[in-house]
């Protein structure tokens, strides 16, 4: 590993990042990350990474950060944070990453992009992706895009214990089938993906053996509630908590000016309800082994809260 070249994480800090930063570790993998200058990078350095200071919209810093590098790993987004700056870092931070991946010459680059991406202009995050993934074809960049489904452990765990709270929140239909990930599962494929038998260029469908919708989700978690407490749960099942489509559309217009996120939300929520937002997963079982079907994805997810 030592004299190994490093793989840059680009997000490192993030929720996703930090697990792929911990999943090429323990490959062996010696891991470089890029941090903007005011996040804290304190637990990168204490695990042995190498911190660069840099930032997608300051190219001059992503030239540093990737010199002498064998690979890159993207797992960054400025609308995830809701960033002042979001649609910049993810349209010219993103392309600015391509240039310097480019100039470096690395070996292949990993992009996390979205599930029908491609399909999808009225949402402008996921638009984003299929542009940062047009962007490294067009330069001739060696990259692979893993295209997830919804990250359920993010949404199922954002007010809390959902065990506890007996609910979950959601947006728009509760009834319509969609694909969702685990962020654990992806973050060891975004691993994998730097050395995996992959063309360049591919762009992998990631996602459980089927759609589920969100209603049979909250059932799957339900019986795990009950497996545990047996009788003692009252009978009561673990609820959905949707904001209805056409409610996020009316916010998404009122706030388009100063909060434009809430309208691409908006256009998210339309989307799935067309049921189109299903993968494909039979690249993923060649390339990365067994997909996750909802029942084993959904246990271990509740084996985390102790059910
Ligand atoms: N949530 C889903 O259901 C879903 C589904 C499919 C794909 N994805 C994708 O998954 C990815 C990871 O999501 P996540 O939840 O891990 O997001 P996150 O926790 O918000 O992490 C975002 C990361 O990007 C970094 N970043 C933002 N702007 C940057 C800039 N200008 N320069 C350098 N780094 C910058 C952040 O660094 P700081 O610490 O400096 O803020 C942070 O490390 C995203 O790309 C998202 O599009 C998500």
């Amino acid at each position: 590993m030592a004299g190994e070249k490093p793989v840059l994480v680009v997000g490192a800090t993030g929720y996703l990042g930090g697990q792929v930063v911990a999943e090429l570790l323990k490959r062996g993998k010696r891991v470089r990350a890029l941090v903007r200058p005011k996040s804290d990078a304190s637990n990168l350095a204490a695990k042995g990474v190498e911190v660069v200071r840099g930032d997608m919209l300051d190219a001059g810093s992503l030239t540093d950060a990737m010199a002498g590098v064998d690979a890159v790993v993207s797992t960054a987004a400025g609308y995830t944070r809701n960033d002042r700056n979001a649609d910049a870092i993810d349209t010219f931070g993103n392309s600015n990453l391509a240039v310097a991946a480019k100039q470096a010459g690395v070996r292949r680059f990993v992009l996390i992009s979205i599930l029908t991406s491609d399909q999808t202009p009225q949402v402008p995050h996921f638009w984003h992706k299929k542009l940062a993934e047009d962007k490294l074809e067009q330069l001739g960049v060696p990259f692979v895009a893993l295209r997830p489904g919804a990250f359920f452990d993010q949404i199922a765990g954002m007010r809390g214990d959902p065990f506890q709270k007996g609910r979950i929140m959601w947006f728009g239909s509760k009834e319509t089938p969609l694909t969702f990930v685990l962020t654990a599962d992806l973050a060891a494929y975004l691993a994998a993906a730097v050395d995996a038998d992959i063309r360049d260029g591919e762009r992998i469908d990631i996602g459980w053996t089927r759609p589920v919708s969100m209603l049979e989700a909250a059932s799957l978690l339900s019986r795990h509630r009950e497996l545990r407490n047996g009788s003692n749960d009252g009978g009561k099942d673990i609820s959905v908590m949707s904001i209805p489509t056409p409610v996020l559309q009316v916010a998404g217009k009122a706030t388009s000016r100063f909060a434009p996120l809430v309208a691409d939300m908006a256009s998210m929520s339309a989307w799935f309800e067309t049921g189109k937002y299903v993968a494909d997963t039979g690249r993923q079982e060649e390339v990365f082994g067994a997909v996750p079907t909802p029942e084993d994805a959904i246990a271990r997810f509740a084996a985390k809260y102790g059910h």
